[in-house]
């Protein structure tokens, strides 16, 4: 098959060398994509916003498959726009993918199908929203509705707080994402990220992951779109899968196809695992990012078959097998980020790095320009590798990130530090 994969980050080039490894794959093209993904895809430069050019390039170049990345197209139609172009297309149509698209569509299907979740309300307006924040109290949470790429959550310990979130997203702090707002109770517990394939009808839980959003160690300093990850979350046991399946991934595709937009796709539940059991926190539409990186280490199966299941509606009798062994990525990124940043400064020592055993550099936002690798965005490198236990993981991903010599940049070095903490109690 000829596949053209969509998007530029380390979770694609993650699944770039996951899919380049498929007998299935003749050719793999990525669009844009960046320096890592060119070693394992032909990269070509296309506006991922303009559907057109996208489904021209696939009748052009005869594209078998298109595996969609980020959520933007997603949430754009683009699956609609391919499949009705008679391409097949990996990933949720627009209808399907508002269960990332709009945290409000989430709530009032969660409440609807009694999946667990924090009690909640939506608001279209400043008043009505901070009555409910006084009656409510604090801790609370106010959420935009939209996509905010990682901004539009604000978790307030005070009063004065919540209001100024409120304030803040009704007079246009994030565009149109925050013209409706979601305010919702505090959840205590830990976090846990949940991946399951789905098909329309079946969903097949791929495995669990735990991410660190905060920029510097001790998981404190602003959010970002994730500092490092590491597969499987301690947290989730097989009796909690099964919880997490049954009381929230298989209500929400039985909801979704009585709706008339039944669910292909991943389907990423953000959890907090509560003392009463899992609750959902959101649903992204699309693969995690870092924790695809880790992800893929982990898995033993081809992934292409599994996405064209998932497209076709055969995952009924499908199965994944998966390393027991667990991974873990340490990204780095550019001083500054998630802050202004420069563009441009050299990397090396990659190739260096990449023969510390156990370990595969992906890289997130990356050029070459005249045979040397320059950092072209926030997240830039994901140094990740699989090992015995995490501590070993984490060992050999401390150990290539050593090696790499990129002095605008930075990393943390607490990457994984609940699940070490486990093992060596
Ligand atoms: N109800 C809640 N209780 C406690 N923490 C929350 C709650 N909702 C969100 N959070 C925290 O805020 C983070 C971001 O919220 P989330 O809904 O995942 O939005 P997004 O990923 O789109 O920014 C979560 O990972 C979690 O740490
Ligand atoms: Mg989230």
């Amino acid at each position: 098959m000829n596949i053209l994969l969509l998007g530029s980050g380390g979770r694609e080039h993650a699944l770039a060398w996951k899919m380049a490894a498929s007998p299935l794959t003749d050719k793999l093209y990525c669009a844009p994509g960046n320096a890592g993904i060119a070693r394992d895809a032909e990269c070509v430069a296309l506006d991922l916003a303009d559907h057109s050019a996208v489904v021209a390039f696939c009748r052009n170049t005869g594209i078998d498959f298109v595996v969609v990345g980020p959520e933007a197209p997603l949430c754009a139609g683009i699956v609609d726009d391919l499949e009705s172009a008679g391409i097949k297309a990996f990933g949720p149509t627009r209808d399907a993918a508002r269960l990332e698209g709009s945290k409000g569509f989430t709530k009032d299907l969660s409440r609807a199908n009694t999946i667990p979740t924090a009690a909640y309300q939506r608001f279209r307006a400043v008043a009505p929203a901070k009555a409910y924040l006084r009656k409510r109290g604090t801790p609370i949470v106010v959420k935009a509705d939209g996509l905010a790429a990682g901004k539009g959550v604000v978790v307030a310990q005070d009063l004065a707080e919540a209001e100024a979130a409120v304030d803040m997203m009704f007079s246009g702090g994030l565009g149109e994402a925050g013209g409706e707002i979601v305010i919702e109770d505090f959840l205590d517990g830990e976090e846990a990220s949940f991946f399951a394939l789905c098909d329309g009808e079946t969903a097949i839980a791929l495995t669990t992951a735990q991410d660190h959003k905060r920029a510097y160690d001790g998981d404190k300093g602003p959010n970002t779109g994730g500092m490092g990850a590491y597969s499987p979350a301690p947290n989730i046991d097989a009796t909690m899968s099964g919880r997490v399946m049954a009381e929230i991934i298989m209500p929400t595709l039985r909801a979704m196809k009585t709706m008339g937009c039944p669910y292909k796709g991943v389907l990423y539940a953000g959890l907090m695992i509560t003392r009463e059991g899992p609750k959902l926190i959101e649903y992204n539409a699309r693969f995690g990012d870092p924790e695809t990186q880790v992800l893929m280490l982990r898995l033993m199966s081809d992934l292409v078959p599994a996405l064209l299941a998932s497209r076709d509606g055969m995952l009924k009798s499908f199965d994944l097998r998966w390393y027991d062994d667990p991974a873990l990525t340490v990204v780095m990124a550019a001083k500054g980020y998630p802050g202004q940043y420069a563009r441009g400064t050299v990397i090396e020592g990659l190739d260096d790095a990449a023969k510390v055993e156990g370990v595969e550099i992906f890289h997130a936002g990356t050029k070459a320009v005249g045979g040397k690798i320059l950092a072209n965005g926030g997240r830039v490198l994901d140094v990740s590798a699989i090992g015995k236990t995490v501590s070993e993981a984490r060992r050999r991903a401390y150990e290539a990130v050593s090696r790499i010599r990129w002095p605008e940049g930075f990393y943390r070095r607490d990457i994984g530090w609940r699940a070490v903490e486990r093992e060596t109690k």
